[in-house]
């Protein structure tokens, strides 16, 4: 069966794997590799920033930091991972940009950009493709109005392009978020560090917190409440405005986002053993690994120093090597605080569920609707396709395992983390999966297919 090449980017086809084995190289943290690009423009000096993710994403950041100001040198690359220079002048010499600023596919970049425009005083406008203009911006807009700043939206304000008329002097605000997002909490401590003042945001779930541990590498002290981070449940972050932002020299750890594709592919493939290197491990973001582990998933940890390690200062990241097997998975029941913490993941996890032995019903996943697409509609539709027993109803999904998938045409919506996961997909389904726009998958991870072709070599 084949897709038909639609406009962009190219179909492939994957068909099954008698095994896989070896490494997979992973990108570095897409999340911390856009921080460690906005950070050190607004730095004065030298940054170093290694082993970057070189995902079209991240690469969006990089031109918006040069758009303002910031001299930003790509070194050494080898097309999945590439190091930083970045010269800037800091935050006050940063410049109104000349044109637009193209945040290509990348939620993160636009909403975290536009909590530093908020505190710079010029007028900017952010936008991006198709799919990042369907995404909602009313939840940043309203939080960086109340510090002082100006942005107005498409759509009543609910809708990119956004223009952020920033202002010198924010009031500093203590907001409590409505959705779990990282990216508004970024947004609010981004504009808070040049707010007069202590800045506060609070939010029902702790999200990802590497703005709060890349600040802190980075001289700005950010308090946390309660103080323990152990990931999950209510937290407070409260930071005070005026601090400078120090220049870091700083190794990215690999991408635990990225590294779940492998271990669901090992995890539900009959023949496999997969290892991977120095993958982000902090408690906020490992909700995928521990899951899969209660499904019944043989993944072995073993920890790998902090992201120090080599000299080279870090953020203070946890990392492990993961090894992966073949596994007898059965399904569970996951709520909305973990839909929360493995927000990325979920689409690959529906693909473990329909492999696993009874039901999973994941509850209250909405907010996978406001990704790059609406992925609870195409995780559904694609896996249906494949033969799989999904349903939706309402915010809810639940899968009935296990079947045996059938390879079939999809189309991953021009979604990367569904393009990956059609394609992990048709590694065990019989036949040629056929997936849609299938590069997209370099949104994130650019040599994602080249890994997949060599690890069943
Ligand atoms: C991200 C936060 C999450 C996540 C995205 C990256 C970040 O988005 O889905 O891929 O780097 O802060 P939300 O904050 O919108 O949940």
């Amino acid at each position: 069966m084949t897709t038909p090449p639609l406009a962009g980017e190219p179909a492939r086809s994957v068909s099954p794997a008698a095994r896989l084995r070896g490494e997979p190289r992973l990108p570095g943290d897409k999340s911390i590799s856009h921080r460690a690009l906005i950070l050190a423009a607004l730095a004065p000096g030298e940054s170093l920033i290694r082993d970057a993710g070189d995902g079209r994403d991240v690469k969006a950041t990089a031109a918006v930091a040069a758009a303002l100001g910031a001299t930003v040198e790509r070194r050494r690359g080898d097309g999945l991972n590439v190091d930083y220079r970045v010269a800037s002048p800091g935050a006050d010499g940063l410049h109104e940009p000349d044109g637009v600023l193209d945040c290509r596919n990348s939620g993160t970049s636009l909403r975290l950009w536009a909590g530093v425009l908020a505190s710079l005083p010029f007028f900017a406008v952010l936008d991006g493709d198709d799919s990042l203009r369907s995404r909602p911006v009313a939840r940043i807009i309203e939080p960086l109005r109340s510090m002082g700043a100006a942005l107005y939206a498409r759509r009543s304000d609910t809708l990119p392009p956004l223009v952020v008329v920033g202002r010198h002097r924010l009031r500093a605000i203590d907001f409590a978020t409505r959705v779990p997002s990282a990216q508004v909490k970024s947004a609010i401590l981004l504009a808070g560090l040049r707010a007069e003042g202590q800045t506060t945001v609070r939010e029902a779930v702790a999200t990802r917190d590497h703005t709060e541990r890349m600040l802190r590498s980075r001289g700005i002290e950010v308090r946390r409440e309660p103080a323990t981070s152990s990931g999950g449940g209510p937290v407070a972050w409260t930071l005070d405005g005026g601090a400078q932002v120090r220049p870091l020299d700083e190794r990215v750890p690999a991408d635990p986002s990225a590294a779940a594709f492998w271990l669901v592919a090992g995890a539900i493939h009959p023949d496999a053993a997969l290892t991977m290197r120095a993958v982000g491990v902090n408690p906020t973001r490992r909700a995928a690994i521990d899951i899969l582990t209660r499904m019944g998933a043989r993944i072995e940890e073993t920890p790998a120093g902090a992201a120090s390690a080599s000299g080279v200062s870090g953020a203070g990241e946890p990392l492990a090597d993961l090894t992966v097997r073949s596994s007898e998975l059965h399904g569970i029941d996951l709520g909305p605080d973990e839909v929360a913490s493995a927000i990325d993941e979920i689409p690959i996890l529906c693909l473990a569920a329909t492999q696993a032995h009874g039901k999973t019903t994941i509850r209250g996943a909405g907010e996978l609707r406001n990704k790059e697409s609406d992925r609870v509609a195409g995780i559904a539709a694609g896996l249906a396709a494949l033969g799989a027993r999904i349903e939706v109803d309402g915010d809810d999904i639940s899968i009935q395992g296990p079947t045996l998938l059938v390879g079939s045409a999809v189309d991953p919506l021009e979604d990367h983390r569904l393009a990956m996961t059609f394609a992990v997909a048709g590694l065990i389904a019989s036949g040629s999966t056929g997936i849609a726009h299938a590069e997209v998958a370099a949104v994130s991870y650019p040599i994602f297919f080249a890994e997949l072709e060599r690890l069943r070599a």
